[in-house]
């Protein structure tokens, strides 16, 4: 099942008709179902009863679908200042929340410190002696981990594999011991975990094994070297399935890793350990759980191609911009298969294409159509790209709804811009 599935020919979020949110409140427009969050976090509580899931808010920080996971029971994974501030707006507290990032400014150092959250992940050996320094300036003793690369290929689109030898986050795993001893001649740090994050959209378990086999034995090194680690956090990662929608049945097939299969090959290598396994999930979370609705504006006709312009593409959802990355595209009123055209995106830049060679129904100037599968890297990595103003966001329950985020405007553009006074 999946909260977004067509009724009476109409494309249906939860209870609401996506074409009523268009005409209400317009497009471009991001739609985000709550019982689909919980749909996808449920297996991760239930699978790691013991485990602290730590959403993962670079996939979609939105204040409404934060304080969402919250409430479900879900931790933060921030790697910024503003993120930080975000989980304390939803109420994380500090010690649900860790501090990732391979560039911490000093200012969001000391904001997590004064956060007090459950670790500070150092990406690198050159980053431990600003924490120290910011920590002691404070009085306080920092708990940090460090973010691992064991070299691992995890098989995915190279721009998301984080923990390959050649990439630039973590410290490579045969320099981990080091590392900690590094760690341990501050006096105002504290070594409180091992941390790593191998890629996204990893779709085999391969990947994860590998690299948890390789973390249990570092953590077992640096156990009976009497370093007083609590935290094992084995990242995020998991991938799902775009092409779902593809099918008759959009929900015949699932997700192709799940978080039950994840434990079940996990918790046997790491419960000897002793400690507390972390997870930080993203996409899997909140990818299913949103979708862009944008307008057809004309279509326009070429040689060869039949191209659908909308009124949303890049600016709103960069993924098959930037990764060449598939999303459905689906009409928010069903109708027979009539043409196959490629669908692109407002903005002067060639590679603003939505999807190439997509069978859909004669879509007219004014149809609605939803891109699937948003919710995750979608608004996150929105931008002004051509001065467009970002989208607005409205979350779906059941049969209600709300304006969660307004959309930008025009005028909001100018906003904080000065002319000089030359
Ligand atoms: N933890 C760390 C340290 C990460 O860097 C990431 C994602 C996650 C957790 C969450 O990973 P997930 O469960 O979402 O796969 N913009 C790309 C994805 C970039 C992922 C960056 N790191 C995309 O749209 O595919």
């Amino acid at each position: 099942m999946s909260a977004f599935a067509y009724r009476d020919g109409d494309l249906y979020c939860e209870g609401v008709p996506l074409a009523h949110l268009a005409m209400e409140v317009g497009e471009p427009l991001y739609v985000y179902s709550l019982d689909e969050v919980e749909r996808r976090y449920r297996p991760y509580a239930d699978a790691f009863p013991d485990a602290l899931v730590c959403y993962a808010y670079k996939a979609n920080s939105s204040l409404a679908l934060c304080a969402w996971l919250h409430r479900l029971g879900a931790g933060a994974d921030v790697v910024s200042g503003g993120e930080l501030r975000v989980a304390q707006a939803a109420g994380v507290p500090g010690h649900r929340t860790v501090f990732n990032g391979n560039g911490k400014s000093d200012a969001e150092i000391a904001l997590a410190l004064e956060g007090d959250v459950l670790s500070i992940n150092a990406d690198a050996v050159e980053e431990l002696e600003r924490i120290a320094a910011i920590a002691e300036r404070l009085g306080r003793r920092a708990p940090v981990s460090i973010r691992v690369n064991p070299g691992v290929d995890p098989h995915t689109h190279r721009h998301i594999a984080t923990g390959v030898t050649s990439s630039q986050f973590g410290v490579a795993i045969a320099e981990a011991e080091d590392a900690y001893a590094q760690l341990a001649s501050f006096p105002s740090l504290a070594a409180v975990g091992i941390h790593c994050h191998i890629g996204s959209q990893i779709t085999q378990l391969g990947p994860f094994v590998e690299t948890v086999d390789l973390l249990a034995d570092l953590a077992r090194r640096l156990l009976r070297q009497g370093y007083p680690l609590r935290l094992l956090d084995v990242g995020g990662g998991l991938g799902i399935d775009y092409g779902r929608w593809q099918g008759a049945d959009p929900d015949a097939s699932h997700s192709p890793l799940t978080p039950t299969a994840l434990a079940d090959a996990l918790l046997p290598r790491v419960r000897d350990l002793g400690l507390r396994l972390l997870l930080e999930p993203g996409r899997s979370l909140v990818a299913p759980a949103g979708v862009l609705l944008g307008q057809v504006l004309h279509l326009k006709r070429g040689a060869d191609t039949t191209r659908v312009v909308l009124d949303t593409g890049m600016n709103a959802l960069i993924r098959p911009s930037l990764y060449e990355a598939y999303h459905a595209i689906l009409p928010v009123r069903a109708a027979p298969t009539a043409m196959t055209v490629d669908v692109v995106g407002p903005n002067c830049e060639s590679s603003d294409v939505v999807g190439r060679g997509r069978a859909l129904p004669a879509l007219a100037s004014g149809d609605v159509i939803a891109i699937m599968d948003s919710g995750a890297y979608g608004y996150a990595l929105a931008s002004n790209y051509n001065s467009r103003p970002r989208p607005a966001e409205v979350v779906v329950r059941g049969e209600r709804w709300w304006i969660t985020r307004e959309a930008e405007t025009w005028d909001g553009l100018l906003h904080g811009q000065r002319l000089p006074s030359v």
